[in-house]
């Protein structure tokens, strides 16, 4: 073992390894795109990590392993324990949150899991400025200084970003957009004076350099703060998969700065792929990513609903909408967050199975951003063993509904919300939504008038020929399996 350890060729090994692993990732992301090759896409990328971090463990092992000429302390033995020690206890508390997390709670997991990849970054970076050595004269310090200040920017920026966007996404700051006089002006200035930092940190080449490194870290943490702080409601969908890719540009800034082309790979697969989601998502909010970015989107008069009169809303109990539903011919199901909430997928599942044995023609309608991440709905219907082939797209069920005799909606508000087709002056016009008040009935399942995540109030409510069953959704779809059976 320990001959393998000192050869020569274990450097080659490791490449190898990490060619591997990355060709294992891009057969992971191709798997996560379609539901049945999901769950193959995730062992894919499981086994790549897995090889990557014995790889690199090995490098390290190496290190520790060659023989020390001196006979004095070996830093890389200890490094080597600190590594093992740091993997145990972050591979503990990982493992401890993925089996606790609930569906609901993933957005926000996310969101830290990408503080944590900026909060790396940066630190590479300081490390990287502090290192002996760093500060060589020539082309390839030049090259490396760059790859500091860059990656020390993006990462900085990804780490305040995402801390902001879980504060929104748990609610434990408000949701609105903070639209500060003059915060585009605000933003450029901080671009530019970080461009000027980055012209002194370049060509200073001495210690003092980190003078600039500090003063731009600080700006790029408040850029991060302003920027997801300017995003409002309805826009944070994009702001967690942007997000996501900024953390994939960091980890693979850090590649550049440790000279790890894994790394380098995985960032870039990360970052492309969250830029990708990002353009769908924009497509999907009808948003154009710049003005994602420039924020300020789910703010206004209106938010609430105004001093509007939308007038009486009608209420209808289980017993009445297991009869409106055995007796329809096509019934839509538009679930929503409400129904991760409740945890209502499995009677939904069965309510399902028993309408289907009763000839009733059950389809669901899934808008984009339906929950709270991309997906969410796919993932918990599938859970649930509900057949993939009646789980449609918003587009494909959108010409349906003037067909459809009963639509419920299932814990879901601004998804279905008629005013961000009908009123250009709602915080949430020109977002596609699925046009369920073009059925005959529709039954919104709810527990109250509150609003949905944007804040507005949903005139659908109001309608004729919709009805309000208040309550736990679980609890009510329960209520219907039991009036059906
Ligand atoms: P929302 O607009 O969030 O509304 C959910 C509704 O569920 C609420 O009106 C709530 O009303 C109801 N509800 C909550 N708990 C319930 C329970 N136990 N039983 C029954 N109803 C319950 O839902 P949506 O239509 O899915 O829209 C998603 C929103 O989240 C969009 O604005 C979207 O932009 C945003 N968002 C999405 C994502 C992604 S990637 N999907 C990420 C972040 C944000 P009551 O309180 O009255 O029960």
């Amino acid at each position: 073992m320990t001959d393998l350890m000192t050869s020569n060729h274990l450097p080659g090994l490791v490449q190898a390894a990490y060619i591997i692993a990355a060709v294992l990732f891009i057969i992971a992301l191709a798997g996560l795109s379609r539901h049945d090759t999901a769950k193959h896409g995730n062992i894919c990328g499981m086994a790549g990590m897995g090889l990557a971090l014995v790889a690199t463990l090995a490098l390290a092992a190496r290190q520790a392993a060659l023989p020390d000429p001196g006979g004095q302390w070996r830093p890389w033995s200890l490094t080597l324990v600190v590594i093992l020690g740091a993997m145990a206890v972050g591979g503990a508390i990982g493992a401890w949150r993925a089996r606790t997390v609930e569906m609901t709670g993933m957005p926000e997991l996310i969101a830290v899991l990408h503080s944590f990849v900026g909060l790396a970054a940066v630190l590479v970076g300081y490390n990287s400025f502090l290192e002996p050595g760093a500060l060589e004269e020539g082309a390839t310090a030049h090259i490396h200084a760059a790859e500091v200040y860059l990656g020390t920017f993006i990462g900085a920026v990804t780490f305040t970003g995402s801390v902001v966007a879980y504060l929104k996404l748990s609610a434990k700051m408000k949701s609105s957009p903070l639209t500060l006089p003059g915060r585009h002006g605000l933003n450029l200035a901080i671009l530019v004076g970080s461009a000027g930092l980055m012209a002194w940190f370049m060509l200073d080449g001495t210690e003092d350099a980190l003078v600039p490194l500090a003063a731009m870290t600080a700006l790029a943490l408040l850029l991060g703060f302003h920027l997801v702080a300017a995003i409002g409601g309805g826009d944070m969908p994009v702001v967690v998969s942007m997000l996501n890719s900024y953390s994939g540009w960091a980890a693979a800034a850090a590649g550049f700065m440790l000279n790890n082309d894994l790394l380098i790979i995985t960032g870039s697969l990360v970052g492309s792929s969250g830029a990708i989601l990002s353009y769908i998502m924009c497509k999907a909010m009808n948003r154009s990513f710049v003005s994602v970015i420039a924020g300020g989107f789910g703010s206004g008069p209106s938010a609430q609903g105004g001093d509007r009169d939308l007038g009486e809303h009608r209420e209808i109990d289980a017993r009445e909408s297991a009869e409106l539903l055995a007796n329809a011919r096509s019934v839509v199901i538009t679930p929503g967050y409400g129904m991760a909430v409740a945890q209502a997928q499995y009677p939904v599942a069965e309510m399902t199975a028993r309408l289907r044995d009763r000839g009733v023609d059950v389809r669901f309608g899934i808008h984009p951003v339906a929950g709270r991440l991309p997906g969410h709905m796919n993932v918990l219907l599938a859970e649930a063993k509900v057949p993939y082939d009646i789980v449609l797209e918003m587009d494909e069920i959108n010409g349906d509904f003037t067909d459809t005799d009963v639509v419920l909606v299932i814990g879901a508000n601004d998804t279905v919300n008629p005013d961000a087709l009908e009123r250009p002056d709602s915080p949430i016009a020109g977002m596609p939504v699925l046009e369920v008040w073009k059925a005959r009935d529709v039954i919104a399942f709810k527990r109250s008038m509150a609003t949905g995540y944007a804040g507005v109030q949903n005139p659908l409510f109001f309608r004729e020929n919709t009805q309000m069953l208040f309550g736990d959704a679980k609890e009510r779809v329960e209520a219907i399996v039991r009036e059906l059976s």
